[in-house]
């Protein structure tokens, strides 16, 4: 995630950034569209990405498919007028009628053939998590290709299942509240936004973002909520019913990063979803919440290949000369199985890469916690080494159980 971003911040949607300006904002909105590219359309593509309703086809609306449905057909079209086609034009390059896409576009295909969706995905050039977010959107249930790994630095290394199952929950509005969960530096977080810029850029779900990490008083959570959703500041009402009367009959999905240190707040949050019906909210925390609605999706570490692909991408972002080669690809790849394929381990070992070789690094991680310092200055502190994580995972721990993990951890000659 954007390590040198706000500490707590509301996204606007694309329809109200206009008043960005005019709302009290508690700190400037964080770009939600990380590693998604809105580049390259028209302005009238644009406005057609932009507004949801506006761009269903006629029938649709009138006739009312199922949900699902209508999510689909419009998705379709969103992304044959991005990619400048007429109906027939698709029909021509994805091998199919034009009545067959034209029945799509309508959403009056109750169970559209998945070989019809991957060769209209392939036709307007979908990759990646986009070809994820429109597989599951038209709730196919083939096996997709990771997201292609380009090397930027915002760009989300592996996790093609993770964001599809996901975006599945939250395109499918069938839960209130989902968790992801996992411990520090698993990448929750880079997760979590990755998805939810493919729910507001693709699905044209209209997503708010809350960066809760340097929020310390569960009993504010509700009202930067409200800042979020541009209804924050002083009211005769309190924040939740503010939030409630703003989404009424509005379909949103809420982003709250950042949640285990405010465990406290989460009544309050099972409250808002159950006034809210279009509501979703995605939470990312070290624990779940424990509300009823609540469904867990646990992340465990990067699979080897991408941890080992994450190393490449860090490394040679620090040292440009830096490339795997058949030579110190095992080393890096046991440096990432030592660390477990957490990825804030492979970044900070990554950034070893101005000192060491990758053979030196294998070889020193004996001591992983001294060695794994010295991360990026503009990261959060407690991601500026594996030491801090643990120790800010460890400071949410009660007395007791500190007590016990201390005596867990001593060698047995100490
Ligand atoms: N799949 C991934 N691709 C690229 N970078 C990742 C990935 N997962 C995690 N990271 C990076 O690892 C670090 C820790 O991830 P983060 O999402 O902040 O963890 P968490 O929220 O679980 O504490 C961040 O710098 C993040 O950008
Ligand atoms: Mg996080």
């Amino acid at each position: 995630m954007d390590p040198s971003g706000p500490r707590t911040a509301g996204q606007l949607p694309p329809a109200r950034a206009a008043e960005s300006g005019t709302r009290r904002n508690p700190a400037p909105a964080r770009p939600v569209a990380q590693g998604v590219s809105r580049s390259g359309q028209t302005s009238e593509q644009q406005q057609a990405l932009d507004s949801g309703a506006a761009s269903l086809p006629p029938r649709a609306r009138g006739s009312s498919p199922p949900a699902p449905l209508a999510a689909f057909a419009e998705l379709i079209q969103r992304h044959r007028r991005a990619a400048g086609l007429s109906q027939r034009e698709l029909a021509g390059r994805a091998g199919l009628s034009e009545r067959a896409i034209r029945d799509l576009e309508r959403g009056s295909t109750a169970r559209p053939r998945p070989r019809s969706v991957r060769a209209v995905a392939a036709a307007v050039g979908l990759a990646g998590v986009e070809l994820s977010a429109f597989l599951s959107a038209a709730r196919t249930d083939r096996p997709e290709p990771a997201p292609a790994l380009s090397g930027g630095p915002d760009e989300l290394v592996g996790r093609g299942d993770a964001v599809r199952a996901l975006l599945d929950l939250v395109t499918g509005g069938r839960r209130r509240i989902v968790t992801v969960t996992g411990p520090g530096g698993i990448g929750k977080s880079r997760l979590a936004l990755a998805a939810a810029a493919v729910a507001r850029d693709r699905a044209g779900l209209d997503v708010r973002i809350v960066d809760l990490s340097a929020l310390a008083d569960p009993a504010l959570v509700t009202e930067v909520i409200a800042e979020a959703f541009g209804c924050g500041g002083a009211s005769r009402l309190g924040p939740v019913e503010r939030v409630v009367a703003e989404l009424r009959g509005r379909r949103a999905v809420l982003l709250l990063d950042g949640f285990e240190r405010l465990v406290e707040a989460a009544a309050e949050i099972a409250a808002l979803a159950v006034r809210c019906p279009g509501l979703t909210v995605v939470t990312t925390s070290r624990r779940p919440l424990r509300v009823r609605g609540e469904r867990e999706v646990r992340l465990g570490p990067l699979r080897l290949p991408d941890a080992v692909a994450l190393f490449a991408v860090r490394a040679s972002a620090g040292v440009p000369s830096f490339a795997l080669t058949d030579a110190n690809r095992p080393d890096v790849t046991a440096v990432c199985r030592r660390l477990d394929g957490l990825p804030l381990a492979v970044e900070l070992a990554a950034a070893r890469m101005r000192v060491l070789t990758p053979a030196e690094l294998a070889d020193r991680l004996e001591r992983p916690l001294a060695l794994l310092a010295g991360g990026p200055r503009d990261l959060p502190a407690r991601h500026r080494s594996l030491r801090a994580t643990i120790e800010s995972s460890l400071a949410l721990l009660g007395s007791e159980a500190q007590r016990l993990f201390a005596w867990l951890g001593r060698s047995p000659a100490a």
